[in-house]
């Protein structure tokens, strides 16, 4: 489905989650259409390959977690923050399944630019609210279907997919509901020209999941046999 971003002033007059999510409906869309994501969603990507993807995202939520934890208290992030969204632990008890004792490191540039990315949102919180809405909103969405495809692809049956398991956070429909509610909460004691901030940087960071995916989606395919 084609969906046009609006322009920043039919944004600005949007509650600030409708914003995030009408600005940013471009490259939300670029992103579905990826490469690495129609081989992730397709079935066709190897072990080695799932591996990479998840080494490549230890880094972006270390960092990700690292500064919502130092701006858990600031008015702007306060109202979203919830350690019970933590992918960190998840991932590595993933990476411990997929590859028992091995070293988890990666040399990822894109990996690098987003974390340091995340890392200097910590400036302003506005910012890091955009950052924390494009990963943990999307994985509470179509990240949702992507484990589900995981699972079957691998024939893994549940093991090695706590990264999909927001089993603590409760229902997921409604935790969205209450997660936009408050963005709109944030977002009502923001100036214009703020909120436009959080709405581009919600774009910068959907590139920086676009560089992920460019770097992945050559160690992505499974072999033709
Ligand atoms: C929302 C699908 C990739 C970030 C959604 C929704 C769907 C979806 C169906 C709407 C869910 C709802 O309204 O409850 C997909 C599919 C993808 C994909 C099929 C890949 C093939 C991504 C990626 C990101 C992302 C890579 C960013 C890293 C988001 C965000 C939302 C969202 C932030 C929340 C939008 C909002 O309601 O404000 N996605 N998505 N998605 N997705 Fe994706």
């Amino acid at each position: 489905m084609t969906v046009a971003s609006l322009a920043p002033s039919e944004l600005v007059i949007l509650p600030l989650s409708a914003a995030m999510k009408q600005g940013s409906a471009n490259e939300h869309e670029q992103a579905e259409q990826s490469a690495f994501m129609d081989a992730l969603l397709g079935g066709r990507v190897s072990k080695a390959g799932y591996l990479a993807y998840l080494r490549t995202l230890r880094p972006v939520y270390a960092a990700l977690e690292s500064v919502g934890r130092d701006l858990a208290a600031d008015p702007i992030v306060a109202p979203i923050f919830d350690a019970g969204l933590d992918r960190l632990a998840s991932i590595d008890a993933d990476l411990e399944q997929w590859a028992p004792g091995e070293d988890q490191s990666i040399e990822s540039p894109a990996a690098d630019a987003y974390a340091a990315a995340i890392t200097e949102s910590a400036s302003w919180p506005g910012l890091y609210v955009a950052h924390h809405y494009t990963r943990y909103l999307g994985d509470l969405s179509g990240g949702q279907a992507v484990g589900a495809l995981v699972n079957r692809a691998f024939d893994l049956d549940g093991k090695g997919l706590d990264f999909y398991d927001f089993a603590e956070i409760g229902k997921n429909k409604p935790y969205k509901d209450d997660y936009r509610t408050n963005l709109d909460a944030i977002g009502a004691e923001l100036s214009e020209t703020d909120r436009l901030r959080v709405v581009d940087e919600v774009c910068k960071a959907f590139q920086l999941n676009q560089g992920l995916f460019a770097e992945l989606a050559g160690k992505l395919e499974l072999p033709a046999n």
